[in-house]
């Protein structure tokens, strides 16, 4: 195993991703970053400088478990203080298992200023973890998000506003970094430039008859997306480091964190080009579809020129049972399916539900919206510094026999706290994640849920409201697919499972960067005592006098 070093410098420039100039968060001057590839089993060392001058920044690295480094999960208020402007901070971690992943800031809104980009790890030659699959075309990767014109400043300050300034739906959708605004929709004096370079659109190129690698990551702050390749079937094979038996499809549906490998053959007219398209679903669309181009070598086509149809529209962007369909298709490869443990030592049933706190729209899990402490817990716990955050543990279920996911709450009215889930070292952790109706009526929205270092197993899916008694027998014990990141259907339950064996403190919520904000998610501890000495760089928020806010 070799180690991977990176300098990153983070650092303000205006670009163009979507042809409209805007100030983004960049790596060494670039948004998307570089994509850090590695090999299983290899050390990657980042060393980020923080050159914003007046913002805080920290760095998460998705999917990536952080197996005896938790202080290197870059998760600000959870594993460490942020970095601060003129300060330097080296993330130092093994990636052990291959696979496909992602990076973004993980400080407020920070990763919808621009600060993201992917993780390859490759199988160590020989690995048992070696791809059950062939490919003899190449890879190519697919980075998507969504983009707005207003700073994240304007939109946090927006959410904690009375009354809430929404986000709205994003202007663009980018594929690797590019988008294309119309620019004649905007005043002539606004900065579109139609014909900047960095919103070229994306070109794929592939060799006729041969088969590629499409990895595929959705870092999006709002919105599901579906993907399509125009003219080409694409067989899922991977998702979040894991690979599945592997499953045809027109389109993807992919949710904020999560990541998929596809297959597809290049096996079409190769004297024209073809859409790569990625359109909103599962909220109204109010965003053009995002496209990037590909092309045939040695075909008639020019590889630049649009293709000669018009970009797939995708599915309708409100059938969730196409959606929830294809998460039920999602499960282990035969010979790569670790079986869940029979049974959990605890479940903990987590209501997601939105909420008003002072007459403040928020987010709250069991009628407790999340903030993060001051002083990050892992400090907090390792040093015993009580006052940091809430002692209280949030609560365990819901009033889950009385409520109803389909009506408005009676009650709307939520608390704030910061306090943790303490789970025992080694056991075994049901969560089962209960959608409802938000405060406007007969509105449901897809959450993404993501948990930091763990894979878990996704053991079911449901619509309506979870039966305790019931719905475990429906459980898939015998091929679920593990993940890090999963959806949560409009009105529906995502059952998973974890072992709780990686020391440390880690954060589980919602992937909708606005959501998180307001409050949805939580935080588990587990071995706090076996985490080792942890970097003095990670505690310099906090005072040695104690761990006061
Ligand atoms: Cu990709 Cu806590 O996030
Ligand atoms: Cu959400």
């Amino acid at each position: 195993a070799k180690t991977v070093h990176k300098q990153w410098d983070i650092s303000y420039q205006f670009t163009h991703s979507d042809c409209v100039r805007k100030l983004a968060v960049t790596i060494n001057g670039r948004t998307p970053g570089p994509t850090i590839r590695a090999v299983q089993g290899d050390t990657v060392v980042v060393t980020v400088k923080n050159l914003l001058m007046t913002e805080n920044v920290a760095i998460h690295w998705h999917g990536i478990r952080q197996l005896g480094t938790p202080w290197a999960d870059g998760t600000e208020g959870v594993t460490q203080c942020p970095i601060l402007p003129g300060d330097a901070f080296e993330y130092r971690f093994v990636v052990d298992r291959p696979g496909t992943y992602m990076y973004h800031a993980h400080y407020g809104m920070q990763r919808s200023a621009g600060l993201n980009g992917m993780i390859v790890v490759a199988a160590a030659p020989g690995s048992a973890d070696a791809e059950p699959f062939a490919y003899d075309g190449g890879e190519h990767e697919v980075l998507l998000n969504d983009w707005w014109h207003k700073s994240t400043y304007e939109q946090a300050a927006g959410l904690a506003a009375v009354p809430i300034v929404w986000v709205g739906e994003p202007q663009s959708l980018l594929i690797n970094g590019r988008g294309r605004y119309n620019c004649s929709a905007m005043a002539p004096d606004a900065a579109c430039n139609a014909t900047h370079p960095e919103c070229a659109a994306q070109v794929f190129a592939v060799v006729p008859g041969r088969t590629y690698r499409f990895r595929i990551a959705s870092v999006t702050s709002l919105s599901a997306l579906n993907f399509e390749i125009e003219g080409h079937e694409m067989t899922v094979v991977e998702t979040d480091g894991h690979y599945v038996k592997p499953f045809v499809v027109k389109n993807l549906n992919i949710y904020s964190g999560e990541t998929y490998s596809v297959l597809i053959k290049a096996d079409q007219d190769p004297n024209r080009n073809y859409w790569l398209a990625s359109n909103v679903v599962s909220r109204k669309p109010g965003t053009p579809t995002g496209t990037a181009v590909l092309s045939y070598y040695g075909g008639r086509s020019s590889p630049r020129a649009p293709p000669p149809t018009a970009p797939p529209a995708g599915p309708a962007w409100n059938d969730s049972a196409y959606r929830i369909r294809q998460s039920l298709a999602t499960v282990a490869h035969p010979e790569h399916a670790h079986p869940p443990p029979p049974r959990a030592d605890r479940t903990i049933l987590l209501l997601n539900s939105q909420n008003k706190i002072d007459g403040r729209i928020k987010w709250a899990i069991n009628n407790v919206s999340f903030t993060l402490p001051h002083t990050p817990y892992l400090v907090a716990l390792k040093h015993g510094l009580l006052g940091a955050f809430d002692q209280c543990p949030p609560p365990e279920t819901y009033n889950h026999t009385g409520y109803d996911v389909y009506g408005v709450q009676a009650n709307p009215n939520a608390t704030t706290s910061d306090g943790l889930y303490r789970l025992a070292f080694g056991s075994v952790v049901d969560v089962v994640l209960q959608n409802a109706n938000m405060l406007a009526p007969n509105n449901s929205e897809t959450h993404p849920w993501h948990l930091h270092g763990h894979d878990f197993w996704t053991l079911g899916y449901g619509v309506g409201r979870f039966d305790p008694a019931v719905h475990p027998a429906t459980y898939n014990l015998r091929d679920p697919v593990m993940k890090n990141t999963v959806a949560v259907h409009p009105f529906g339950w995502t059952a998973l499972r974890f072992r709780a064996d990686n020391p440390g403190v880690w954060a589980f919520h919602c992937h909708i960067e606005a959501h998180f904000f307001m409050g949805m998610g939580v935080a588990f501890e587990e071995g706090i005592e076996r985490v080792g000495d942890l970097p003095e760089e990670i505690r310099r928020c906090v005072s040695t006098k104690g761990g006061h806010h």
